[in-house]
């Protein structure tokens, strides 16, 4: 098993504790996680997206990569676009798939939630799409591939999946010199000695590479690594700016737009912080790569 299906067994918890909301709330996501989303309408290269539909009036197509349970699947396809999520894990899927029930049917027609691996999928849909997309957006899916050919994959196959003039919107975790990796009540004043794993009841290890790793109990993860006699899978890539700007251009990407702040963070709802040990989350950097 690799390591990123990790996310597997989150979503089948969640799924057993019946946590997630049935019908999605848009008018709260408007407000708060999507706003860079929002914004992108207003760039150049975007403003033909303001008109929904293209010249032959089909709405446009947009591929939303590590989906998760739909939200911004339910958010673009309200907007009017056409729009395809994909997701590694068979179970967040599912859950996609059955909060769209609660909507009507012309939504739902809109709508194709698939799940497939970002670093290997090819979308044969029966629904009007040559595979290529007019806007690919990346969910806080990049960060979650620490391997470096995964990580290659992944430009290879959103590349592939780009229109001409289409463009992916990223927005990722960065590495900060003060992000503090564990909520364990040990030592978490200084970022080094937190960082250094010293203690066994890490529950993550940041290592040099910037890996971020998460002690696990499954054994059939193919990544693991023991330290202190724990098993740890790689869970995050979380590289610096520097890095991340100089892996877009490696992978020949040109950058349209790319804004790091340290204030702005992933927003958890009360399930995901409840359930992540993790001590707080690193900002995160908004790209627009073509
Ligand atoms: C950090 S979560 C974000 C979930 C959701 N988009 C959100 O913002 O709440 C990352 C998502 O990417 C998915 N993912 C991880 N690796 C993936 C891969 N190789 N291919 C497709 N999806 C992947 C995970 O299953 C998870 O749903």
């Amino acid at each position: 098993m690799k390591y990123y299906n990790n996310y597997e067994l989150t979503y089948r918890k969640l799924y057993a504790e019946k946590k997630q909301d049935q019908k999605h709330d848009l008018k709260q996501d408007q407000q708060n996680s999507y706003e860079f989303i929002e914004k992108i309408f207003s760039m150049p290269m975007f403003r033909h997206l303001n008109n929904i539909h293209n010249n032959d009036n089909i709405p446009y197509d947009v591929l939303i990569i590590g989906i998760g349970i739909g939200d911004l699947g339910f958010w673009m396809a309200a907007k009017g676009f056409n729009v395809w999520g994909i997701d590694v894990s068979a179970t967040a899927i599912d859950i996609a798939n059955q909060r769209s029930l609660a909507y009507d049917y012309d939504f739902r027609q809109r709508l194709s939630f698939l799940n497939m691996d970002v670093t290997s999928f090819s979308i044969d849909s029966n629904r009007k799409c040559n595979r290529k997309f007019d806007l690919i957006i990346d969910n806080h899916c990049l960060h979650c591939l620490v391997d470096d050919e995964d990580r290659r994959s992944y430009y290879q196959q959103v590349r592939n999946h780009l229109k001409e003039e289409a463009a992916l919107v990223i927005e990722t975790m960065v590495y900060e010199d003060n992000f503090i990796v564990n909520k364990s009540t040990k030592s978490t004043k200084s970022t080094k000695s937190t960082n250094s794993a010293e203690s066994a009841d890490e529950n993550y290890i940041l290592d040099d590479n910037r890996t971020l790793w998460q002690k696990t109990n499954i054994k059939e993860y193919s990544n693991i690594v023991k330290h202190n006699g724990h098993d740890y899978i790689p869970v995050r890539k979380i590289l610096d700016v520097y890095q991340i700007e100089q892996e877009f251009l490696k992978c020949n990407y040109k950058i349209k737009y790319f804004v790091f702040r340290s204030d702005l963070r992933i927003k958890l709802d009360e399930y995901q912080a409840d359930n992540l040990t993790c001590n707080n989350l690193p900002p995160v950097l908004r790209a627009v790569l073509y």
